[in-house]
């Protein structure tokens, strides 16, 4: 695996690497989540790209991207364990030197739920994917659907630019623990007690796919199960359409921010 820190470095590791090239953008403090993307990516490409970048720009707190966790040595001995041929690890400088000045703005599908509570995280999102997907030019990106509103952007994004016929939006599916708790790099800030509560959140989402199969209505019944506990704050519960009618909600423990979802139609997400 060669490790890349700029751009110029970037374009010589790439230069003659066979394609297809599969791209698997990420922020590291990698989990099985970003394992399966990168296995994935593994199996359906020649050349393997994980990008390693605490993006600034999708933050809306400064709190949250001082204290966001990064293991960059710990991360670059597993990329190379996960058979990755290229890691792109660059400082921020390097993708926003100064002078840097556009953005891209997602629409609609941006501007609720995650969009509404961070406003302007989804520019920050496309802004850095788009930047991934040109310096990378992958035929192949690789998304979690733990973040299916993210992956929606995306998806229009690809479209709205033109991307859509050079490059393969690749989803799959969210990894949990055995307790049904989404892995996130966020997880490790969950002391016991906390940990417990987040369990509400997988919970209420099948509690709420129970409810929808029933013919209930499934944002009330996962909102019961989230509220019978005080000390879980709710951001949001709601039905959308992210590629399949989607139960998702955002949950605050302590001073940790958790999200997840369901596909309402799916029996094994
Ligand atoms: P990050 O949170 O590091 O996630 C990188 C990728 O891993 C995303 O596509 C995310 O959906 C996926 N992922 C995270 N947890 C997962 C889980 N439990 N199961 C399956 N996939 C999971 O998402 C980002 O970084 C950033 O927004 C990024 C796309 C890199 C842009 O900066």
């Amino acid at each position: 695996m060669k490790t890349v820190h700029s751009v110029a470095d970037l374009h010589l590791a790439l230069a003659g690497a066979p394609a297809p090239v599969g791209l698997v953008p990420t922020m590291g403090a990698f989990h099985a989540g970003h394992q399966s993307l990168i296995n994935a990516a593994r199996r359906e490409n020649e050349t393997v790209v994980v990008s390693l970048f605490v993006n600034p720009a999708q933050f809306t707190s400064g709190a949250d991207l001082a204290t966001y966790p990064r293991h960059p040595e710990a991360d670059e001995a597993t990329a190379a364990d996960w058979a990755t041929d290229v890691l792109f690890a660059p400082a921020p400088d390097e993708m926003y030197p100064d002078g840097f000045d556009t953005v891209v703005q997602p629409g609609a599908v941006g501007e609720v739920l995650e969009g509404a509570v961070k406003p302007g995280h989804f520019q920050g999102v496309a802004t850095i994917c788009l930047k991934l997907f040109n310096l990378v030019q992958p035929q192949r990106v690789y998304f979690g659907r733990k973040d299916a509103q993210q992956v929606a952007v995306i998806g229009a994004l690809l479209r709205d630019f033109d991307l859509a016929s050079r490059i393969e939006l690749r989803v799959l599916p969210t990894v949990r623990d055995g307790d049904g708790l989404a892995l996130s790099s966020r997880n490790v800030f969950l002391d016991p007690d906390e940990r417990r509560r987040a369990l509400l959140l997988p919970r209420a989402l099948s509690g709420g796919r129970a409810a929808y199969r029933s013919g209930a209505d499934p944002v009330e019944a996962a909102r019961a199960v989230l509220e019978a506990d005080p000390a879980v704050i709710v951001d949001y519960v709601a039905v959308a359409d992210l590629g399949g009618l989607t139960l998702a909600a955002a949950i605050r423990v302590g001073s940790t921010r958790l999200i997840d979802n369901l596909l309402l139609t799916d029996e094994d997400d």
